[in-house]
């Protein structure tokens, strides 16, 4: 049965490797929901705006394109057209993207595009509101969570890996805040999704992640 998985929870919980790997392992398609909205950011900040909640932003977004494209089983974003998968990691697309995610027409123009590749299943993917909202009737929905200081400590290594060196305590620091900001807003706030399944990584390895996801997805019939 060609299943719909959906992975969400906070930032640096590991969502986007382990959802890359079930997917990998079930032989699905990966959807990383994100970086839809980071193109979108990406866009507003190519117009010159950093104010997520002001008309400019909204009118940036206006006439531009964003959509995933899968290339030798990996996901790219395109930004009319042109793929951007490497420059939406960068700090500015980073800080921005959080305000910018609670802006409810972004979220509007983000749904379709998010539900498209879904029609025929075989489908992993990853974000804040992915079981919730997006595919509230999805086959499996887990929430992934992991304790604060291990969660920063996953995300400054990505840094370091970027090239950027960062203390802990500030990596620590905007993580909080930006979990307060994904779980706090109005609209389609980071959330435990209805029926989902709680796993703590806190200590567990990437692969031991992704272990006892592929089982839950095999014991539904994938
Ligand atoms: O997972 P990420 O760091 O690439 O996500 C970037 C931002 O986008 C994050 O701050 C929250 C937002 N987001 C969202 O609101 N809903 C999603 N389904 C995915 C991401």
């Amino acid at each position: 049965m060609n299943l719909i998985i959906t992975i969400d929870g906070p930032a640096g919980a590991g969502k986007t490797t382990t959802a890359r790997g079930v997917a990998r392992e079930l032989e699905y398609r990966y959807l990383d929901t994100g970086a839809l909205y980071r193109a979108l950011a990406l866009a507003v900040l190519r117009a010159g705006v950093t104010d997520a909640f002001s008309p400019e932003a909204l009118k940036a977004i206006e006439g531009h394109n964003v959509a995933p494209r899968w290339k030798d089983d990996d996901m790219q974003v395109l930004l009319d057209g042109v793929d951007v998968s490497g420059e939406i990691r960068s700090p500015e697309v980073t800080a921005l993207v959080s305000p910018l995610s609670a802006v409810p027409e972004v979220r509007d123009v983000l749904l379709e595009i998010q539900r498209e590749p879904g029609q025929d299943g075989a489908l992993v993917l990853d974000g804040r509101d992915t079981g919730s909202v997006v595919f509230p009737d999805a086959d499996l929905k887990i929430y992934l969570n992991a304790d604060s200081r291990e969660r920063a400590g996953r995300r400054r290594l990505e840094l370091r890996r970027a090239g950027i060196e960062k203390g802990l305590d500030d990596v620590l620091q905007e993580i909080e805040e930006r979990d307060r900001r994904d779980s706090s807003r109005p609209l389609a706030p980071l959330t435990f999704p209805d029926g989902g399944v709680e796993i703590d990584t806190t200590g567990l390895t990437i692969e031991e992640q992704i272990t006892r996801i592929v089982a839950l997805a095999r014991s539904r019939g994938a």
